[in-house]
């Protein structure tokens, strides 16, 4: 039998206050602990930030160049993410179930590449999401697209549920090919994603003004890598996204697609969590390229 509890043994230790600490995430204090907790499952505490691998390009373009294996292109690099993004086809199929990360779900879909892009709808369930562990869901928002209304349903939708579960929301601002890429548009499209309740907002960096974007999202902003450029160019829009407001960055071409993806991941990791300056990661970059080549 267990010794009795004796009042004379405990240390309530009454002078010492409740510890009360506030969550690292901006406009995330009032959150409950369980989408707290997934919410620390995407960006690390320790930095605050987020290297988001993304390759959930095949629900609308198909195997595009870099995914058409992703158990052989995407699965090694998984070790590098903090976070994988990808639709649960593949996530069920080619991911194993071994990655502890956080899992981020596209959840919205429909047209594909041949078709009116801004038409989609929610295609996926919470139910789907609580049995898939994801600790976020997707939906694309096209503020200014043709179906811009249709969108944000789709986003607030997903929040409800969300919200409801305890799974956070990624609203990904969708900018059509004849929209102008600028603070201003970035402004608006973040500021609609996080004010109709998004938990965070992935959105392009842009050279000029991108902190008044950051500054202007009461939620966490993470940048998209956007088409492949030289992987300098990549590190160097890295570099300025996280050190003018961004909580990290989903990024999937500019990594799949580089020519040393492994090198890559490891170099843009040290922009985002380590602050390296773009010519210090693109020299990391080369001395891995070469030892592994
Ligand atoms: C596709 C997406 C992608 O996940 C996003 O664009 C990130 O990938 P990339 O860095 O290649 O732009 O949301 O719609």
């Amino acid at each position: 039998m267990a010794d009795r509890d004796t009042e004379g043994s405990k240390d309530y230790q009454v002078d010492v206050p409740a510890r009360s600490e506030p969550f690292f995430l901006k406009g995330s204090n009032e959150l409950d602990w369980g989408l707290k907790n997934r919410l620390a499952n995407i960006f690390d505490p320790s930095s605050g930030r987020t290297v988001m691998l993304a390759f959930d390009h095949g629900y609308f373009l198909g195997p595009t160049s870099g995914l058409e294996r992703i158990d052989l292109s995407i699965v090694p690099l998984t070790r590098w993410a903090d976070t994988l993004m990808c639709t649960r086809g593949i996530l069920r199929t080619t991911i194993p179930p071994t990655y502890t990360g956080g899992i981020v779900l596209r959840a919205s879909g429909g047209p594909s590449i041949l078709k009116e892009l801004s038409d989609e709808q929610l295609a996926l369930s919470i139910d789907e999401a609580v049995r898939l562990n994801a600790a976020a869901m997707a939906v694309q928002v096209f503020v200014g697209g043709e179906r811009e209304t249709q969108s944000i349903h789709n986003l607030t939708r997903l929040v409800d549920m969300g919200n409801q579960a305890g799974i956070a929301t990624l609203g990904v601002t969708a900018v059509g090919t004849d929209m102008v890429r600028d603070a201003k548009y970035m402004r608006l499209a973040t500021r609609i994603c996080a004010e109709l309740g998004a938990t965070y907002v992935k959105t392009y960096y842009v050279e000029k003004g991108f902190d008044t974007v950051a500054a202007a999202c009461p939620v966490p902003i993470v940048v998209a890598g956007g088409k492949k450029v030289p992987e300098q160019d990549a590190l160097r829009m890295a570099y300025g996204a996280v050190q003018e407001g961004a909580a990290g960055v989903d990024m999937g071409r500019n990594i799949f697609q580089s020519e040393n993806p492994s090198a890559m991941i490891q170099a843009v990791r040290k922009v985002v969590h380590e602050d390296f300056k773009p010519h210090e990661a693109y020299e990391f970059y080369q001395t891995l390229k070469h030892e592994t080549a």
